[in-house]
């Protein structure tokens, strides 16, 4: 038996704009994890077992593009196995499907690295790495890679798509609390979304993602300064662009504000937005009040994260 484990993320900066080739920064969350535990059936064939979405199915059931299908099969034919073995998948998790967590990539990569050894040939984190990113394309459509690279290599991210993975130092250690909407909401719709605006006017939505990739940029030099408060109006002037770029929403809106009336330093929406979750720049001082005032207005679950 083998069993894996890997974090949730969260976007800090530059969401959306990292599909078009700007900067984004992202960190794990190890509060929440996805397992997957792989064990010998006598039963024959491969199961699939996610409790968590209600799936038992038999692996030779799934539509091939279903994404816990496609990891698995990946794992099998990058490794050159035509006859798995009769076993079991079982998938748990502690991470939100569908709020900005990076649910998908984390099952993926828990998936590949447990079904990996326990076939005996354990894969390094770049293969780990590009089969997430192949599952990626069927829970986002149009993935820029920063889910599945945050998550395999479970380290903060400065990442532009297709490049090599880059990770930042952090001058001061700083704290995120995450907010949870309750609101489910597919990444591949925003992100669609998103695509549409832009096809639909190229030089203003390249403009705008230039500025973002510009928010970027100072928000990871204020970050390896220890500047948190200019690292707070960087998160609310990105959050503006994102409202722009429709994947903002009322739930989102009133969580960003009560968290900045309740002594947040800045207040952003995190992850692909239209629901899940938002993110708050707090201290250890003003983190117990900005979690009230995030609950009162409305959020189901709030996490406090370090970041450094
Ligand atoms: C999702 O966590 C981040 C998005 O930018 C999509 C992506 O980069 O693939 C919205």
């Amino acid at each position: 038996m083998t069993t894996s484990s890997a974090p949730g993320k969260i976007i800090l900066f530059g969401e959306h704009a990292v599909v078009y080739g700007y900067p984004a920064l992202a960190v794990p969350v190890t509060q929440v994890q996805a397992t997957a535990t792989v064990s010998e059936n006598s039963r024959g064939g491969v199961m699939v077992e996610a409790p968590n979405i209600n799936l038992s199915a038999d692996l030779a059931d799934l539509a091939p593009d279903h994404p816990l299908a496609s990891v698995i099969k990946g794992v099998f034919s990058l490794l050159g196995v035509s006859r798995p073995p009769a076993c079991t998948v079982y998938l748990q998790s502690t991470i939100p499907v569908a709020s900005g967590l990076g649910s998908g990539a984390a099952v993926s990569v828990a998936i590949i690295r447990s079904l990996s050894e326990f076939l005996g040939h354990p894969l390094e984190d770049e293969q780990v790495n590009a089969l997430a990113f192949q599952a990626e394309k069927l829970y986002h459509g149009n993935p820029s890679g920063i889910d599945n690279t945050v998550v395999t290599f479970a380290k903060p991210v400065y990442f532009i798509k297709k490049k090599p993975i880059k990770t930042f130092h952090v001058g001061a250690p700083f704290i995120i609390m995450i907010a949870d909407t309750g609101i489910s909401a597919p990444t591949k719709e925003s992100v669609s979304a998103v695509r549409k605006l832009w096809m639909a006017d190229k030089p203003h939505w390249d403009k705008i993602f230039t500025r973002v990739g510009e928010i970027v940029w100072n928000a990871r030099q204020a970050i390896e300064r220890g500047d948190i408060a200019e690292l707070g109006k960087l998160m609310d002037a990105n959050h503006s662009y994102l409202q722009k770029m429709t994947v903002s929403c009322s739930e989102l809106d009133q969580l960003v504000i009560a968290a900045r009336k309740a002594g947040a330093l800045g207040a952003k929406l995190s992850g692909g937005g239209r629901g899940g979750n938002m993110i708050a720049l707090v201290t250890k001082e003003t983190a117990p009040a900005v979690a009230r005032a995030l609950s009162s207005a409305g959020a189901k679950r709030t996490i406090a994260t370090q970041v450094g």
